[in-house]
């Protein structure tokens, strides 16, 4: 096959930034994809409904004339958030999630929570009214191995949570191991996104023959049996499992440093991507299922009408965008993507 013609996809997790970076990133997204989650770890933070609309009026506001791009706006759990406001958001059509961010487990999550108990009013409401819950989940503890932070957390926060919280939706952000699938595959309510480069990337990318900070990102990719687990579950077609970029954009000058920020740029290349990735796996049948269906399905909105045709035919993706606050590296996987969005 040389050519596919799927629904059009949605990012079911995604970084727009703000100014200078929105701008320049979201022409990116909004070329391939209808709608997108657009995740709330703006400094300072999106926390309230109105926060929210505000946000949301500034990225339309930067959409290219003529898109329909939808953002999909999500709200920053605090120990202080408020039930009403997030229910009344909800209610407004204007909240589609809330993110849950352990305090200090990624970029400017030094807001986020620490004492669940703290959290339990808001979480309780959205289970009352259907909102779900994206997690971040990795522990923050010192003394637990990055690599075990996904792992622990499952464990340690996110059951015990489930369990004080029945009926709470939950979508595990970014799954990276095989025991990250595993859990979503045996409980129901549970969903999980996955990005395109944590099917592409294990440790030895970031760390083997040098260290490529345009790989690093949290939660870090892991051993080579977890990557393939994830590309197991995505090419699956389990409904579970849907496209969440994390594209996460950092200029240069914040990633190429002694302490570089977490995060890979892939929004102009993740559909391309994903067609090498599914093909490899034999699975360019389920692509879709995975872009543009399942999402939706969790979320309960509606699929999309358009269509996004993808063809066979080297990608020739710029390095770099410009942005007014300066260059951001666009991913590489560091082999030849077999395949484009048709012109
Ligand atoms: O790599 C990441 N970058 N992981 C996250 O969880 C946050 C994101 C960001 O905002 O840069
Ligand atoms: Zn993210």
């Amino acid at each position: 096959m040389d050519r596919l013609t799927i629904r059009r996809p949605d990012d079911w997790h995604l970084h727009l930034r703000d100014g200078a970076v929105l701008a320049a990133v979201l022409p990116e997204s909004s070329r391939d994809f209808a709608r997108a989650i657009v995740m709330p770890n703006l400094a300072p933070p999106v926390l309230t409904a109105a926060d929210a609309r505000a946000y949301r009026g500034r990225v339309m506001a930067a959409l290219p004339e003529g898109s329909e791009f939808e953002p999909l706006m999500t709200l920053y759990l605090t120990e202080g958030t408020d039930p009403d406001d997030v229910a009344a958001g909800h209610a407004e059509g204007l909240v589609t999630a809330v993110k849950l961010y352990p305090a200090g487990a990624t970029t400017n999550s030094a807001s986020g929570v620490r004492d669940m108990d703290k959290a339990l009013p808001a979480l309780e409401r959205m289970a009352e009214i259907g909102l779900p819950l994206c997690v971040h989940g990795e522990v923050t503890a010192p003394e637990v191995d990055i690599f075990d932070r996904e792992a622990v957390f499952l464990e340690t926060v996110l059951d015990p949570l489930r369990r004080r919280v029945p009926g709470l939706r939950v979508v595990l952000e970014h799954v990276t191991t095989a025991e990250g699938v595993s859990y979503v595959r045996s409980n129901d309510g549970v969903g999980a996104t996955i990005t395109a480069h944590h099917l592409v990337l294990n440790r030895n990318h970031i760390l083997a023959g040098g260290i490529r900070p345009h790989y690093y990102c949290l939660p870090v990719a892991k051993r080579e049996k977890h990557r393939r687990a994830l590309v197991e579950a995505a090419t699956s077609g389990d409904g579970d499992f849907f496209l969440g970029t994390d594209s996460a954009p950092h200029v240069d000058a914040a990633k190429e440093t002694s302490c570089g920020c977490a995060g890979c740029f892939t929004a102009p290349v993740a559909m391309p991507l994903l067609a090498h990735v599914f093909e490899e796996a034999g699975a360019l049948d389920r692509l879709e299922a995975f872009a543009s269906s399942n999402g939706a399905a969790y979320y309960g909105l509606p699929r999309n009408d358009g269509a996004l045709t993808l063809e066979k035919s080297p990608l020739d993706a710029p390095p770099k965008i410009v942005t007014g606050d300066g260059p951001v590296t666009v991913f590489d996987p560091g082999f030849t993507i077999a395949w484009r969005v048709a012109p």
